[in-house]
């Protein structure tokens, strides 16, 4: 067997398309708030990566830029002003933060009602409920990949690696949503080769390249793989063994190009809907 390749690009291309057609309906402009703290390249990309689609939707934009060097009250201070502007509806604050700055004092004081990131206590908690609330971009990403294979859900065994609180656990409660079997592995499973093997759906978002080899993946399962690793020859790859993997997967997603393009559409799609929530809609009765 040869893998479909789930295809994130065009998948977002839609995703963003939709989300146009939305905001067009709104009596004012959805607007989004990000906050970067320091100089990490990496950061930086992503952050120009999600403030260009953010333009291309028409958003309202605030980038607050702070030096490596700011305070935590420096960072509290912005991420509250962003909370206390009527025209922002999403606050992002982009991580890693300097290892100075506490990343759990600075999430609690971003409004859970524009935690677009899905990653205040409060957002999180409703999700561990299965109540509405934000939820994290990249396993609401996921999600929609999932739904594009048009493979059923309920009923599958369905295994995460890497219970990161940005991916892997909110991942784990999504699929347990869906009616999968859920199993949340890490780096103290002592039988990940085993559980890996049983996956009908495997989503790796681990950190670490090639951690999960393709060899140990089942026929015909969905693989996921959510880690971007650059190489020491500077090439990107996942987590998981493509090659092997693609060969015995019924689709996988590649690396780049594969949930990397769908986190940033749905943090367009979570502003939006934060922004839903604190606006009337044109033509509503
Ligand atoms: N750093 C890496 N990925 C993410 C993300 O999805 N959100 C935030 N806030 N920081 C990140």
């Amino acid at each position: 067997m040869s893998a479909r390749i789930l295809d994130g690009r065009a998948a977002a291309d839609e995703v963003l398309a939709e989300l146009a057609a939305h905001a067009l309906r709104l009596a004012r402009r959805p607007g989004l708030g990000v906050v970067l703290v320091g100089e990490d390249p990496a950061s930086a990309l992503y952050v120009r990566h999600k403030t260009r689609a953010a333009a291309r939707l028409g958003y309202v934009q605030r980038q607050e830029t702070l030096s490596q060097g700011a305070s935590q009250d420096d960072v509290l201070a912005v991420v509250r002003a962003l909370g206390a502007d009527p025209d922002i509806d999403g606050i992002l604050v982009q991580l890693p933060l300097p290892a100075h700055v506490s990343r759990d004092a600075v999430l609690d004081a971003i409004d859970p009602a524009k935690d677009v990131d899905g990653l205040h206590p409060l957002d999180a908690g409703w999700l561990s409920q299965g109540r509405p609330g934000l939820v994290p971009c990249t396993p609401l990403g996921v999600m929609e990949l999932l739904r594009r294979t048009g493979l059923p859900l309920r009923g599958a065994e369905a295994v995460v690696v890497g219970r990161s609180n940005l991916v892997g656990r909110p991942m784990a409660r999504l699929l347990e949503g869906a009616d999968c079997t859920a199993t949340l592995c890490h780096r103290h499973t002592r039988t990940l080769e085993a559980h890996v093997r049983r996956a009908e759906i495997l989503v790796v978002a681990a950190g670490a390249a090639g951690c999960v080899p393709g060899e140990w993946v089942r026929e015909g399962a969905v693989v996921i793989d959510v880690g971007i690793n650059r190489l020491p020859d500077g090439t990107l790859c996942g987590d998981v063994g493509f090659h092997a993997a693609r060969a015995r997967a019924a689709w996988i997603t590649p690396v780049p190009g594969g949930v990397g393009p769908m986190t940033i559409a749905m943090l367009m799609r979570n502003t939006l809907e934060a922004s839903v929530r604190r606006q009337p809609v044109l033509g509503a009765p």
